[in-house]
């Protein structure tokens, strides 16, 4: 018998407010806009996500789950890991811990974004450090970004010649757009979100 699994995404970046939350949701909307069968794990206790998504009460396209702990982490991946969903998005907590940890371990993909302020930019070499003798594929986007900025071609030079790490070609721009969406199911092809779908796209073809 054939049994598909699931593209596991986590996304983890150890500082906080940086967009993992609205990174995963969008994601979530995007690639179901594209036909994808997503489910959203929320490891952050926070419940960011599973707010979110409980907010909007119905017609979410994808289903949220609350999983704030290591073990329901682990039991829903593993429940979930089968045909039923293309990609599992798991949204964590900042810092690092045992709930991140194995965020990252169930991932076949880590996802980390990143803003491009120097303070940003150190906290995402912390975060691709804790990922040092591990082999799970590693990409930062950059988010909450205005594109003018010179800090975005440093930004962008530092990760492009990190050996670890791949740094994604979309660029999240900083939008009062993707500032409104939460609690909201967003019109993901209206031109202020579309980068969204572009990341979507991206990784997509990764896979
Ligand atoms: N591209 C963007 N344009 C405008 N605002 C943004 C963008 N991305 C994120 N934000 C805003 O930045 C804030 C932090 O985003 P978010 O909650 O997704 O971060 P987080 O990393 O999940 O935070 P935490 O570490 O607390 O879980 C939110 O108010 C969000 O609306
Ligand atoms: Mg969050």
């Amino acid at each position: 018998m054939l049994i598909f699994m699931a593209h596991i995404i986590s996304i983890i970046q150890t500082k906080g407010g940086t967009g993992k939350t609205t990174t995963t949701m969008m994601l979530g909307f995007a690639l179901s806009s594209l036909g994808d069968r997503v489910l959203v794990l929320d490891a952050d206790k926070q419940r960011s996500a599973s707010d979110w998504a409980a907010a909007v009460e119905k017609d979410m396209p994808f289903p949220t789950i609350s999983t704030p702990t290591d073990r329901t982490l682990k039991t829903t991946v593993n429940r979930s890991n089968n045909d039923d969903y293309d990609f599992i998005l798991i949204d964590t907590p900042p810092g690092s811990n045992s709930i991140v940890e194995s965020a990252s371990t169930c991932a076949d993909l880590v996802l980390i974004p990143s803003g491009v302020s120097p303070l940003d930019m150190e906290r995402t070499q912390a975060t691709l450090d804790s990922f040092e003798g591990t082999e799970t594929p590693i990409a930062v986007v950059l988010v909450n970004v205005d594109k003018r900025e010179k800090l975005l071609t440093k930004a962008q030079a530092s990760l492009t010649a990190h050996t670890r790490a791949a740094l994604a070609d979309t660029i999240i721009p900083t939008r009062s757009a993707t500032r409104r969406v939460g609690y909201t199911i967003p019109n993901i092809t209206t031109k202020p979100l579309q980068e969204w779908l572009d990341l979507a796209k991206e990784l997509k073809e990764a896979f």
